[in-house]
């Protein structure tokens, strides 16, 4: 979403603001997986590099696991699509274990999108877009610690748009690929929005973690970190000039697609603290509150926007940003009276203290139980 800037992840489709905010992705990634989890070593088809530091062509992706067809037509883009035009995508086997443990990409995850044209529009089942012959492929790798300056760890390579492929390939800079992908994608950089095979695999891996426990998560932090973070994001970095970014997020309406109140309603805080309201839930809040979670993922995001006389007036938010510890201070709250003018706000701090008090009898600091029908 928001990438446009910065980077936060939170994902909704097409309004995945992401949360992620970025870089503090990879670092989140990395301590929430613990080391066991890089696979660089123990996956057996793990990516290789030439001595210059390029990477060399994967071997075998077409038996590795496939997870979507998207397809941008030439004839639907102009007469020339970016990509063209079924891109077949692919992650390694190992990650995608993972992934169906934790919900989580580790370190090491390769995905493959190998290009196709349209060979024919008609076939004997009728009218459609048939496969024609091979023509590009491209690679994601997440790594945080080869490709740490890289947001989230992701380094995008293409081994060429032809049909036949380059032998090595070389890392793109970030504006080029990663921030697109930062900016749109439904979880850590990932289109899982387009993938039904991940979205399938991620209830499973949420039920194996409710089943294990760790919903409570008091065990040890790493573990229940893993779990908590299963849907996808990434850490939000409370630094200076994080709130200019939200703020500049929330002025451009991007949460208009989540999950919503259906109408401005008084604030039960009274006029007073929160006047007349209308909440918004990105998906991972709303996920959670469904499946009665008494924490929250990080990630997780409500957007409270404040009303008067008919009037939008401002916005309250909370971004669960971390794991908490119990005070509200894995939440980054924010409040703003203005649409405008983003130099005074209310609140724009991890834990802030106008805010927890009154929010820690809600549900991991979440008040409502629900959204208004
Ligand atoms: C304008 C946005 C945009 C840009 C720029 C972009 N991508 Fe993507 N990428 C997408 C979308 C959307 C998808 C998923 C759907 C699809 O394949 O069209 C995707 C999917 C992928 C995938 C499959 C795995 C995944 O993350 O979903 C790879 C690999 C990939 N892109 C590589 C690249 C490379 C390499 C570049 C830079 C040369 C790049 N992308 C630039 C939008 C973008
Ligand atoms: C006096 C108590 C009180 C204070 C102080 C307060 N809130 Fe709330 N807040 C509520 C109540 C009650 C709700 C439930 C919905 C409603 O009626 O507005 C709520 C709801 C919210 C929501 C929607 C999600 C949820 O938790 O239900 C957000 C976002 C929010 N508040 C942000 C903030 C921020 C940011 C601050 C600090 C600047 C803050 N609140 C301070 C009482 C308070």
């Amino acid at each position: 979403m928001i990438r446009y800037v910065l980077a936060i992840t939170i994902a909704l489709g097409s309004y995945s603001l992401g949360l992620s905010f970025q870089a503090s992705n990879g670092e989140g990634a990395k301590s929430s997986l613990g080391s066991t989890d890089y696979r660089g070593s123990t996956n057996a088809h793990a990516a290789r590099y030439a001595d210059d530091g390029q990477l060399i062509r994967p071997k075998g992706w077409r038996k590795w696991v496939y997870i979507g067809t998207p397809l941008t037509p030439h004839d639907m883009n102009g007469g020339k699509a970016a990509f063209p035009e079924f891109h077949n995508v692919y992650m390694d086997p190992e990650s995608f274990a993972t992934y169906e443990n934790t919900g989580q990409f580790p370190n090491g995850t390769q995905l493959v999108k190998e290009l196709v044209l349209v060979g024919s529009k008609q076939a004997v089942s009728g009218k459609g877009y048939f496969m024609g012959e091979f023509a590009g492929l491209e690679v994601a790798i997440k790594d945080t610690v080869r490709f740490k300056d890289e947001p989230g760890g992701w380094a995008y390579f293409s081994f060429g748009h032809q049909a036949k492929y380059t032998e090595t390939a070389k890392a793109f800079p970030a504006a080029s690929c990663n921030s697109c992908h930062a900016a749109s994608a439904d979880q850590d950089f990932v289109f899982t929005q387009y993938y039904p095979v991940l979205r399938e695999a991620m209830p499973s891996a949420q039920q194996k973690m409710m089943d294990k426990g760790m919903g409570s998560n008091k065990k040890n932090g790493s573990t229940s970190k893993a779990a908590m973070g299963s849907m996808g994001g990434g850490e939000v970095e409370a630094s200076d000039g994080y709130a200019d970014k939200l703020f500049q997020w929330l002025a451009a309406k991007k949460y208009v697609g989540f999950a919503a109140d259906s109408r401005v309603h008084p604030s039960t805080s009274g006029p007073a603290v929160h006047g007349d309201v209308k909440i918004f839930f990105n998906k991972k809040l709303a996920d959670s509150i469904a499946l009665g979670n008494d924490s929250h993922p990080v990630g997780a995001m409500s957007v409270k926007e404040l009303h008067k006389d008919g009037n939008h007036y401002g916005w309250a938010v909370a971004i669960k940003a971390k794991e908490d510890d119990g005070n509200g201070n894995g939440w980054y709250w924010y409040e703003n009276l203005s649409l405008t003018d983003n130099s005074q706000p209310v609140a724009a701090s991890l834990g802030d203290s106008s805010c927890v008090g009154c929010h820690a009898p809600g549900r991991d600091f979440v008040r409502v139980d629900g959204l208004i029908k």
